[in-house]
């Protein structure tokens, strides 16, 4: 995958300045460009020299060394990067990273370029385990950089921890895996709406009605279409764990506000995945101050709510609209019955009773039904692992369909991520 790529090596001032030069090397063995950015205090551990004999091309210390009159150096070389890997970082590049800072060639650079920005750091394990150092890469992360985390070892400081930059070897195989990864882009430019979690009805300000979805099911289809290359926007309910990085997150409480984020969004969207659990029924009256325990008994009167599925389903110009369904019965009969009642072009069903899927679990069985009488039954998997089976299935039926891009779409940054 490196092969014949321009890669951008980022050599900042730690002790692992050496390991950058075995790196330099391999990645010129595998076929890359190499073009090294080097900090001041990278500079003064290992010479620029050596990197220029390894890379067989000039590196670059000094913002301001324009050896070629045609071109803005720093523009230039992020513009011609098909990757980044910057190697060993410091906690001061991550901080000058997070926060934007252009006070050298590297970080200056990292702020033109588009490319894919690979970073391994290493520093002191104190340092690594900083809560400052940890936001910043936590930052960098919900941006869309990646990380190779630092290894556990003997340290030049003289602790033994984590903080040890990740072998060349390492660097060069994630490196390439990840170029991988993102040539495999089958929904660039799309936009896709994703609903996930709960509804809340409200009752009075400090109770309420609720189901037991975790959201984890919506949470991966949004992760999966951000790795095939969309453009995601996540409408939340209640949910539980974290909401992947490099995704739009709206969130929502009840299903009423559920409706208007996603018609608000459905101009413009290619794709609607309406994974939420919406509840079916909202108390009639939503009490403005605590309910007080005066009666002996207490009436709740229930009111439907809207069908969002079903509103997106009539007023669909050409988006591909899937839909769930959570059923203890009846699958076939009650997932076919939803996917025509709601106008879908897919509906995905799961048997919440069965051993590993439904609700709160990282597992699930899913069947995906179509209109013509299509029907595609997954074995036991993860629910990323089915949500990227369904991804995929829904590109192929966009693609056989011919529906182009949503107007003006920009095409999907990719999420950040530690790669394994
Ligand atoms: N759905 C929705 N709005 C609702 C209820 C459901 O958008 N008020 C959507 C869900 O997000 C899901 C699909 O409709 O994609 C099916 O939801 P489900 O609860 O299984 O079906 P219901 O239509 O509510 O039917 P029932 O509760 O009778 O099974």
């Amino acid at each position: 995958m490196l092969k014949g790529k321009t890669v951008i090596l980022g050599v900042c001032g730690g002790i692992a300045a050496y390991k950058a030069a075995a790196l330099c090397s391999k990645l010129t063995q595998a076929g890359a460009q190499v073009h090294v950015i080097m900090t001041a205090s990278a500079a003064k551990l290992v010479q620029p020299l050596t990197f220029q004999a390894l890379s067989k091309n000039h590196v670059v210390v000094d913002t301001f060394d324009e050896h070629d009159p045609a071109v803005i150096t720093h523009v230039d070389m992020a513009d011609s990067a098909d990757l980044v890997i910057i190697a060993p970082a410091t906690a001061n590049m991550l901080a000058k990273l997070a926060y934007g800072l252009a006070d050298d060639m590297l970080s200056t650079t990292m702020l033109v370029t588009r490319a894919p920005i690979l970073v391994a750091p290493a520093m002191n394990v104190h340092m690594y385990d900083h809560p400052t150092v940890q936001t910043n890469m936590a930052t960098l992360v919900s941006r869309g950089v990646y990380f190779i985390d630092a290894a556990v070892g003997q340290l030049a400081c003289g602790y033994v921890g984590k903080g040890r930059m990740a072998e060349p070897e390492q660097i060069v195989d994630v490196a390439s895996r990840l170029l991988e990864q993102l040539q495999d882009r089958p929904l660039a430019g799309k936009r896709v709406l994703v609903t996930a979690g709960g509804t809340v009805e409200r009752i009075d300000p400090v109770r309420y009605l609720t189901n037991d979805s975790s959201g984890k099911m919506g949470f991966a289809v949004a992760e999966a279409a951000r790795d095939l290359g969309a453009e995601v926007t996540l409408v939340a309910g209640r949910t539980t764990g974290s909401v992947p990085a490099g995704v739009e997150l709206i969130p929502v409480q009840s299903a009423q506000d559920m409706l208007e984020a996603v018609l608000e969004r459905l101009d413009g969207t290619d794709i609607v995945v309406k994974a939420a659990a919406v509840a079916d029924y909202r108390p009639e009256v939503q009490a403005d101050r605590k309910i007080k325990k005066t009666e002996e008994a207490l009436t709740l009167r229930l009111v439907k709510n809207p069908d969002i599925l079903m509103e997106v389903g009539k007023r669909k110009k050409g988006q591909f609209v899937v839909g769930f369904a959570a059923e203890t019965d009846h699958l076939e009969e009650n997932a076919i019955g939803k996917l025509e009642r709601k106008n879908c072009d897919l509906l995905v069903a799961n048997d919440v009773t069965a051993e590993g899927a439904g609700f709160g679990t990282d597992t699930n069985i899913i069947t995906i039904y179509g209109p013509d009488g299509f029907k595609m039954p997954l074995p036991l998997c993860t629910k990323r692992e089915a949500a990227d089976r369904l991804l995929r299935l829904i590109a192929d039926r966009l693609d056989g369909a011919g529906i182009g891009q949503a107007q003006g779409v920009p095409g999907g940054e990719s999420g950040g991520g530690r790669m394994p």
